[in-house]
């Protein structure tokens, strides 16, 4: 049996759709809804001038048009830099949004989200404490509270204080020997762990805690039957057109 909280369902689209349309963008929020999913994962850092936006590297250069830092790039250029066409000549002309943006869509959609903090080196502070503050005061009430994550324990102790009713729940890629003490420290209420190290005792140690464990990044069908089966509260993919509920 799996544990799950909150409404979260078994899937939760990667980045969006990230294997559908340019990873961490409206559009590809807007696509994983499409698809049917009911949830939605992102990355939230800050600009140089400290404007939350989407975005998983801490450069530029794979995902747009720009070049170095994304924590010393101002909002105003940020918003400039083509962020579709990287992914399809189709999506030309796409932008990268604000988390602002973001929540709007997500009530737009009627879409729940993980919120991941994923902070530039050095910015993770005050990166949860932007995340946070927003969640707090512009998050729709049509739509599930996020459950708010992070691989960064500082970024996970400012949401715990900040936010101690927000489901909470830690990143790891593997998990440590001491995950536990971490989970317990940081009051986190789930888990979320790498696709490559999970195994069947891996999760059976995760629900016998009594905390869901979801997994990311699953774009394998059989793959996501097993992990259902072995009691994966939700997986995280990129395909939401081909994992279903
Ligand atoms: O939040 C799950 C997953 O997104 C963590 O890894 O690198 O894709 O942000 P990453
Ligand atoms: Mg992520």
């Amino acid at each position: 049996m799996s544990i799950n909280v909150s409404g979260v369902p078994f899937v939760i689209g990667h980045r969006g759709a990230a294997g559908l349309a340019p990873e961490n963008t409206l559009i590809s929020l807007r696509r994983a809804r499409l698809e049917g999913a009911k949830w939605v994962e992102f990355d939230v850092k800050l600009s140089s001038d400290g404007t939350a936006v989407l975005f998983h590297d801490d450069t530029l250069e794979r995902t747009t048009t720009g070049r170095g830092r994304v924590k010393d790039c101002h909002i105003d250029t940020i918003r400039k830099l083509e962020a579709g066409a990287w992914f399809g000549a189709s999506f030309a002309g796409t932008r990268v949004p604000t988390f602002a943006e973001s929540i709007q869509t997500l009530a737009d959609e009627g879409l729940g989200a993980n919120v991941e903090i994923k902070p530039c080196p050095g910015e993770a502070r005050r990166t949860a404490e932007v995340v946070c503050r927003m969640i707090a005061e512009t998050w729709s009430d049509s739509v599930p509270g996020p459950v708010i994550s992070s691989f960064d324990r500082d970024a996970m102790a400012v949401a715990r204080d900040m936010l101690p009713d927000a489901a909470r729940a830690m990143l790891f890629s593997g998990l440590p020997d001491d995950w536990k003490r971490v989970v317990d420290e940081l009051k986190c209420t789930s888990v979320h762990a790498s696709n490559r190290h999970v195994t069947k005792a891996v999760v059976a140690q995760v629900n016998e805690a009594g905390l869901p464990l979801r997994i990311y990044t699953v774009n394998d069908p059989a793959r996501a039957e097993t992990l259902r089966e072995w009691g994966v509260s939700a997986v995280f993919t990129d395909r939401p057109d081909l994992i279903k509920d």
